[in-house]
């Protein structure tokens, strides 16, 4: 018999690019999240169920076993405790780019550099091996604007097209990682749940691999 098997998902870019994924493993939502304010959405499986969480919450639903799986963002996954978890696919969805970025014309500051930034972790390696002494400012989104009010000198961000940047008249400065999404597995349950995930991965790899 197969087992009650729960997937964490965020709803927005996460959940848009691996509905064809779930769909290529026979998994199909029975609602759909953008529309309907459920969060525990049943599937054609009477035994597999979604979890629409926050995407900054799914490795924790994972790390505890309240979801067995999840898709999570290496962004993400860098900034979070990975106790528990097998990262065991690169989904090749929601691709960007971690960039520091700042104004095109910097203004003379006579102090440590100013980093507003969601990513405090990745932050603090990229500047740590760089043997840069910088201060960080945590925010919780919106980084665009601090530079813009001297908040602070630069940001370090998430880039795709460049857009978000350039409509705050903001320019892309230095590299720091190419992300995209993974499938994360709860340890405990990939040895519990072989057969049902390992499918899965199965099934996912057969998509990207295309
Ligand atoms: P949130 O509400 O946390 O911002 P998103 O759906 O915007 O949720 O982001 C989920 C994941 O998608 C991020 O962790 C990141 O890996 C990726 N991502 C975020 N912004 C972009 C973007 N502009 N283009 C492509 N991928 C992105
Ligand atoms: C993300 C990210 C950047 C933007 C980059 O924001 O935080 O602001 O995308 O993409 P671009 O280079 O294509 O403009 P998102 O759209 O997810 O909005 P959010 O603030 O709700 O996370
Ligand atoms: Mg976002």
């Amino acid at each position: 018999m197969n087992e009650q098997l729960t997937i964490a998902l965020s709803k927005g870019r996460i959940y848009k690019d691996t509905l064809p994924l779930l769909e290529a493993a026979g998994i199909e939502p029975l609602e759909d999240p953008s529309k309907s304010r459920k969060l525990i959405i049943p599937t054609n499986h009477d035994n597999i169920r979604l979890l629409i969480v926050r995407a900054t919450d799914a490795p924790t639903y994972v790390a505890h076993g309240a979801a067995d799986i999840g898709v999570a963002g290496k962004d993400v996954l860098m900034e979070a405790p990975t106790d528990n978890i097998y990262e065991l696919l690169d989904l090749q969805i929601a691709k960007c780019k971690l960039m520091v970025a700042g104004p095109e014309v910097e203004k003379p500051h006579g102090h440590r550099l100013k980093i507003a930034t969601k990513y405090i972790k990745s932050a603090q390696a990229y500047y740590a091996q760089k043997g840069e002494q910088v201060d960080l400012i945590k925010l919780y989104g919106s980084m665009e604007i601090a530079p813009l009010i001297d908040l602070a000198d630069r940001i370090v961000d998430l880039v795709d097209t460049g857009n978000t940047l350039r409509a705050n008249g903001l320019v892309p400065m230095e590299h720091i990682a190419d992300i995209s999404s993974r499938l994360i597995v709860n340890q405990h349950a990939y040895k519990t749940k072989f057969n049902q995930i390992n499918h899965i991965v199965q099934q996912f790899k057969s998509v990207i691999e295309k």
